[in-house]
């Protein structure tokens, strides 16, 4: 198994999911999530016990899913409620359910039996809703690439010099950075702090180029590949409070073995009404996760599709370390989980 069963996965954008519902693949199963009449959202297997049609392809009699194919249909609770051929409901016509929670705007999918969900290991992402004083901007992406490698390049933002060239590269600012990783119990935190340097890209409107600002990268990691970075700038020598910071999300969840879901967020606390301020960074973030990582990662997995990322021998360079760290605590969650089963 190479993720895990007992963790929460991002499974869309709140929004992603109305009365028509969402089908999306997670962790290699098809799973189709859909609003019932009291604003719930139930999760269910896209694929009918019968001649395997997916369900989303379905009708809706309420709260249940009448299959599009041959009419069988089922309650959120799994249950095969009517057989338009008779009364009798078939043996092992139920479908597997999944536990769904939704906070912070996103709708999470537990990857466990249903019923063994703990909403309190629930990532804190409180950031993004919207509120009077903050606006977020939110992108997805597919990437065709194993979602420990989206990871690595998350947990590495060395690469923002090389990669992002038209975006977010800084002159060279990051090699003037120290960078730490920490494990706080299951969470890693891998850090850039780089003090007394020109102000970054990100805050250029903010500080006369002749200023000298700290600027800091705090990224969260936690299992399976859940990521929140703080990204900020205070003038040289000041408390971080007198600066600025932006957090984002950036939640990996993967769809099959070979592709990973790609949710990110950037939130703000200026510039609130301004929609050409929501287009612009729509464009910088597509521009550097679709345009410039994006082809970077899914080239460079391609080059190791179907093997083993440690037989491969990746080079060390220090910069990976918490990529290393990320892929390291995962294997652990992981065996732990098999042994428990075994
Ligand atoms: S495939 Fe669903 S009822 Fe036949
Ligand atoms: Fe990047």
């Amino acid at each position: 198994m190479t993720w895990l069963q007992c963790a929460w996965y991002m499974a869309g954008w709140a929004d992603e999911v109305g009365q028509a519902g969402l089908s999306r693949r997670i962790t290699d199963k098809l799973i189709f999530f859909y609003r019932l009449a009291d604003g719930k959202v139930a999760a269910i297997l896209d694929r009918c016990p019968h001649r395997f049609a997916p369900l989303s392809k379905g009708t809706r009699d309420g709260d249940n899913v009448v299959c599009g194919y041959h009419g069988l249909t089922f309650s959120p609770e799994g249950r095969c409620v009517h057989n338009p051929f008779g009364e009798r409901i078939p043996a092992g016509a139920d479908i597997p359910i999944f536990d769904v929670a939704e906070k912070d705007g996103i709708v999470w999918l537990w990857g466990g039996v249903a019923g063994t969900s703990d909403p309190a290991l629930l990532p804190d992402f409180s950031f993004i809703p919207n509120t009077p004083y903050s606006r977020s901007v939110r992108g997805y992406t597919l990437l065709h690439a194993n979602y420990e490698y989206g990871t690595d390049n998350l947990l590495d933002l060395s690469h923002i010099e090389f990669v992002h060239k038209g975006t977010f590269a800084g002159q060279g600012v990051i090699f003037a950075g120290d960078h730490s990783v920490k494990t706080d119990g299951d969470t890693l935190h891998s850090n850039w702090w780089m003090p007394d340097i020109a102000p970054p890209s990100v805050a250029q409107a903010m500080f006369p180029p002749e200023a000298k600002v700290d600027h800091w990268l705090d990224m969260r990691w936690n299992a399976p590949a859940t990521m929140r970075l703080n990204i900020g700038v205070t003038p040289h020598g000041a408390d971080r409070q007198a600066g600025f910071e932006v957090p984002q999300a950036h939640i990996l969840t993967p769809a099959d073995e070979h592709s990973s879901h790609y949710f990110w967020s950037s939130t703000r606390f200026h510039d609130l009404e301004n929609p050409e301020a929501d287009a612009m960074l729509l464009t910088l973030f597509g521009d550097a996760f679709d345009v410039e990582d994006k082809p970077m990662i899914e080239a460079a997995y391609n080059n190791v599709k179907g093997k083993d990322f440690w037989k491969e021998k990746p080079v060390s360079l220090g910069i990976d370390q918490g990529g290393t760290r990320a892929r390291r605590v995962l294997e652990r969650l992981i065996a732990q989980e098999n042994n428990a089963e075994a």
